[in-house]
């Protein structure tokens, strides 16, 4: 369940100068990938330390997320379903993700459920983000829901996936105020620039493996030296 290599006793981490093995991360969008381009400038600015790019996927030729990735010099495919079953379009993509080494999916605009097949093969190791406060307002138009319910908070949700939509365990979340004067269009902006710190945030959590879970809950464990 933990990602990173069980914590070395207090002496040797003392002495060892090996930095952290680096976690490759596999982000799956469909279109336009502001959190991916998030993500990797957390990672260029050294704010999220030890994650790399393995590759960019996209399940649409014409995201401007793929597109953007291609530019700046990622590894990226392009994987269409093509009028196939879920779970075979799924298993190219998972032949991919394993061929390029993924230790952490991250969905990131990605507009396709996810097959159990696909959940199975990367056991607590996909992430997504949503906008708003899991379990409020699952699925699609989440900050239209939020301002027709009438709530005065909604925000963003990482959590890990697993196989019913938007429910897994929650690694982060950030709250966000309902204006008076908000539209679907400020709230999601307002939304939206949260979303690009709460997912490097949370990935640098997992990837840490200074975590574990009781029940549904996410919880941080503190090792010896901190
Ligand atoms: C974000 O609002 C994210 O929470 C949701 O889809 C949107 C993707 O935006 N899952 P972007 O493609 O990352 O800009």
């Amino acid at each position: 369940m933990q990602f990173a290599e069980p914590t070395k006793p207090r002496q040797e981490s003392r002495v060892t100068l090996e930095s952290p093995r680096v976690r490759r991360l596999g982000i799956l969008l469909s279109g336009r990938g502001s959190n991916f381009l998030a993500i990797a400038d957390a990672i260029a600015q050294g704010r999220l330390a030890n994650a790399s790019i393995a590759v960019v996927i996209s399940n649409r030729r014409d995201a401007l997320g793929i597109a953007a990735a291609r530019s700046a010099g990622f590894t990226t495919e392009v994987i269409e379903p093509r009028g196939r079953k879920r779970a075979e379009h799924d298993a190219e993509i998972i032949a991919s993700l394993m061929a390029h080494q993924v230790d952490l999916v991250c969905l990131a605009g990605y507009m396709r459920l996810l097959s159990p097949e696909f959940v199975r093969a990367f056991p607590q190791r996909i992430l997504n983000i949503h906008p708003s406060l899991l379990p409020a307002f699952p699925g699609l138009e989440a900050q239209r829901q939020a301002l027709e319910y009438g709530v005065t908070v909604s925000g963003c949700t990482v959590h890990f996936v697993d196989e019913e939509l938007d429910h897994g365990v929650i690694v982060l979340q950030k709250a966000v105020p309902v204006l008076a004067e908000d539209d679907e269009h400020t709230l999601a902006t307002r939304i939206l620039a949260q979303e690009h710190v709460a997912y490097a945030e949370a990935i640098d959590r997992v990837i840490s493996g200074k975590y574990r879970f009781a029940g549904r809950r996410y919880v941080a464990v503190q090792t010896e030296t901190e």
